[in-house]
């Protein structure tokens, strides 16, 4: 049995995704920019895709560059935007519990001279929103906060950042990463001036993602080349990733409402059947988190250690985050929060998505209730 609760790290493709990917492979693999009727029929194909990705997030396609994912969509905001607007202010703000794709293009522009402050959190990871308004200047250029955290599912105040943010002039910029095709998301509602989409967190391909650029907000582009993407990334782009991610983009709206609900239901039968049966584990994620994200506790046992007797149990799940599990050191996101270090070091992420089911959270909850003593008994 093959029980995959790593949904956060990444998901399997859908079947009509990969169908998608290799229909468009075969049949459209003429260069978007050419000017003959194969490049204007790739053209045409992108333009389509662009605007179910965008009607995806309430955007227009006018307002969506295709990127390599994440990561560089997050990139491209943050240095990006800063790089063409110096002149309007010194000041960067991010919160101690984003992803490193922002953390690390936050010290890139550090090291160029701008003032960066990571904003604290609470006991449940949310935003301190007063640290938030002393640090919000006049001098303030730009603030990144992401929607959903990765390692704990918990879900920021966006919409009152965002006003606080607009209220001092200042740009928005949210990584939405793991809230797409989890919390339904608007851009105009979110009132964030730029959002960050990746497709392989929603079924779709690996190494493809979108950036959502209000209109009127001015960024440089970090990839300088031949111009594709309204020259703000160029190299030309990966037409079949791109079908992919239009046709995940359609499935994730067509079945959201079915898919947030199994994922809840797996989610709170897990929490509720693990801490009526098993004592001593600590839930980090909060009570009001994003239905895809359980990260538990247990106390006693280094995360490393019960992952891998999962995984022999055909169980898959992360310790932190995947992205960071590679880095030595403890959880960032954990540590901002105020977890004890024996809480953080015996933290495990389970991520749901639609297709889980109540039958694979029982039997993780079997094999948990068995192997969770057995270990505490050997690690003593
Ligand atoms: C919150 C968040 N932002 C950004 C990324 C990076 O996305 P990608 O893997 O598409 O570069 C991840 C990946 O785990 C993430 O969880």
């Amino acid at each position: 049995m093959n029980i995959y609760f790593d949904n956060s790290a990444t998901t399997a493709p859908n079947p009509l995704v990969c169908d998608a990917v290799a229909d468009a492979m075969s049949n459209v693999y003429g260069n978007p920019s050419s000017l003959h009727r194969m490049g204007k029929t790739a053209e045409d194909f992108m333009t389509d895709c662009r605007a179910r990705v965008a009607k995806s997030i309430g955007a227009t396609a006018e307002e969506i560059i295709f990127t390599s994912g994440g990561t560089e969509s997050d990139n491209t905001a943050i240095i990006g935007y800063c790089t063409a607007n110096k002149r309007k202010g010194n000041k960067i703000i991010t919160s101690k519990v984003e992803h490193p794709a922002v953390l690390e293009a936050f010290k890139f522009l550090e090291h160029s001279g701008f003032e960066a402050v990571y904003l604290d959190v609470d006991e449940n990871g949310r935003v301190d929103m007063d640290h938030l308004a002393r640090e919000l200047t006049d001098d303030t250029l730009l603030v990144s906060v992401m929607h959903v955290n990765n390692e704990t599912g918990t879900i920021q105040p966006i919409e009152d950042i965002a006003s606080a943010v607009h209220a001092v002039g200042a740009i928005f910029h949210v990584d939405a990463v793991q809230s797409y095709g989890k919390i339904k998301i608007d851009v105009k509602k979110l009132g964030a001036d730029m959002i960050t989409v990746s497709a392989h967190k929603a079924h779709g391909p690996k190494g493809v993602g979108a950036l959502y650029i209000r209109k009127g907000v001015r960024i440089s582009p970090i990839i300088h080349g031949g111009g594709q993407e309204r020259g703000l990334r160029s190299s030309t782009e990966n037409l079949p990733a791109i079908a992919g991610f239009a046709k995940a983009a359609d499935i994730m709206t067509e079945n959201f409402d079915k898919s947030v609900s199994a994922m809840c239901g797996v989610k709170n039968y897990l929490k509720d059947k693990l801490t009526s049966t098993l004592p001593n584990i600590t839930v980090n994620t909060p009570e009001d988190s994003v239905c895809s994200v359980l990260n538990v506790s247990f106390t006693g046992i280094r995360s490393e250690v019960l992952l891998h007797v999962l995984e022999d149990k055909g169980i898959y799940v992360s310790s932190g985050s995947a992205c960071s599990s590679h880095k030595k050191g403890r959880s960032h996101v954990l540590t901002a929060m105020g977890k004890r270090d024996n809480i953080i070091d015996s933290s495990l992420r389970f991520s749901f998505c639609g297709a889980n089911t109540l039958e694979e959270a029982s039997y993780a909850v079997d094999v948990l209730s068995e192997q969770v003593p057995i270990l505490r008994r050997i690690m003593r």
